[in-house]
């Protein structure tokens, strides 16, 4: 509408005016905020933005294509895809604590990041001054401190910390003034798919969080397929009632990876395998949440399919614990 596209004129003419000839560098996620930032900063500067992808191996099936069909392909965008599956896993071994993966998997992500930065700048004639980070407003308001802070830190949220500093670049923060429902407007305003701007929330640390103790490639593999089936199903599912479809129902939902194994049989044999749980739940803050009400329907598709589809994995549960006590993630 015309009010959006007032305000990306604006907007664009502010990023111009702030940015002049310099180049900028831009972690690019595939989550809703870092792409509508890079989407907007693209539309104002062009080539003089490079966006970094990195692929940690925690991210869900296909995301990497995805990003870069999105990215490169349709918006013409100049974006570096680093492939540090073997960094990160390699760091990741042996380790099970959440909190110590949390911490691992937020360090690699600076190196990573500030190599990159660094290839890029090593070209004099480049001029790399700022890096852009798709900052919102609830996340200014969230570490301004006072309000809302809590005593206890449950789970170390902020992964990436401290970059601008560590890098010596100057901070573009195009949405700092805006919530997320404007942000994704503004996406779609950008010509940002829909099913990529009203995606539900991925953490950071990705399936480094959702496979439960040590992160091995094995797991990660066998947990992407499983979650790619019921995140298709829950799309596919609609609701007759409201129109929706199920994945447009809940807030959040996933697939959790549990390093047991479980007997099952399968034709004449038996089998032992890996046992995944269904996560899906409904909120408006993510502060508390209620185990979503899926139709026995839905899981049943998606049990079947994971069981037959996913060889390795012989069991599926559902969740049905609340927030609180139990919280989102498992970890
Ligand atoms: P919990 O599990 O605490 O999750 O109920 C609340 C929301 O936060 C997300 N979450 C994270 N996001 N890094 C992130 O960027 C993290 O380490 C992390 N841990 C949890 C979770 O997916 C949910 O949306």
């Amino acid at each position: 509408d015309w009010i959006m596209g007032d305000y990306i004129t604006e907007a664009v003419a502010k990023i111009r005016a702030q940015v002049g000839t310099d180049e900028v560098i831009l972690g690019l996620s595939g989550g809703v905020d870092s792409s509508v930032a890079a989407a907007l900063i693209h539309r104002a500067i062009g080539d003089q933005l490079t966006c970094v992808f990195v692929d940690h191996g925690l991210l869900r099936l296909n995301e990497g294509d995805m990003v870069m069909d999105m990215f490169v392909g349709k918006l013409h965008a100049k974006v570096v895809r680093v492939d540090a599956e073997a960094q990160f896993l390699g760091h990741l071994a042996g380790v099970a604590e959440p909190e110590a993966k949390r911490k691992i998997i937020g360090r690699e992500f600076v190196e990573v990041f500030k190599a990159e930065a660094a290839k890029l700048r090593a070209d004099q004639s480049r001029h790399v001054e700022w890096l852009a980070q798709g900052t919102i407003y609830p996340d200014v308001i969230e570490s301004g401190g006072g309000k809302g802070k809590k005593a206890v830190t449950i789970k170390s949220h902020h992964n990436v910390g401290g970059l601008p500093e560590q890098l010596g670049l100057k901070l573009l923060e195009p949405l700092r003034e805006l919530f997320k429902d404007e942000v994704r407007e503004l996406g779609v305003a950008l010509g940002l798919p829909f099913h990529m701007v009203y995606r539900h929330p991925f953490p950071g640390p990705g399936l480094g969080v959702r496979i439960l103790g040590e992160v091995k490639k094995e797991y990660a593999d066998l947990l992407r397929r499983a979650d790619a089936i019921f995140i298709e199903e829950l799309r596919n599912f609609i609701d007759e009632e409201s129109g929706k479809s199920w994945y447009d129902l809940t807030s959040q939902a996933f697939t959790v990876f549990l390093p047991v194994k479980s007997v099952g049989v399968m034709g004449d044999g038996r089998t032992y395998d890996y046992v995944v749980a269904l996560r899906a739940v409904q909120t408006s803050d993510f502060m508390t949440a209620d185990w979503a009400e899926l139709p026995y329907a839905l899981l049943k598709k998606v049990s079947g399919r994971i069981i037959n589809e996913v060889r390795g994995i012989n069991r599926v549960t559902y969740d049905v614990s609340s927030k609180p006590p139990a919280t989102i993630e498992w970890e």
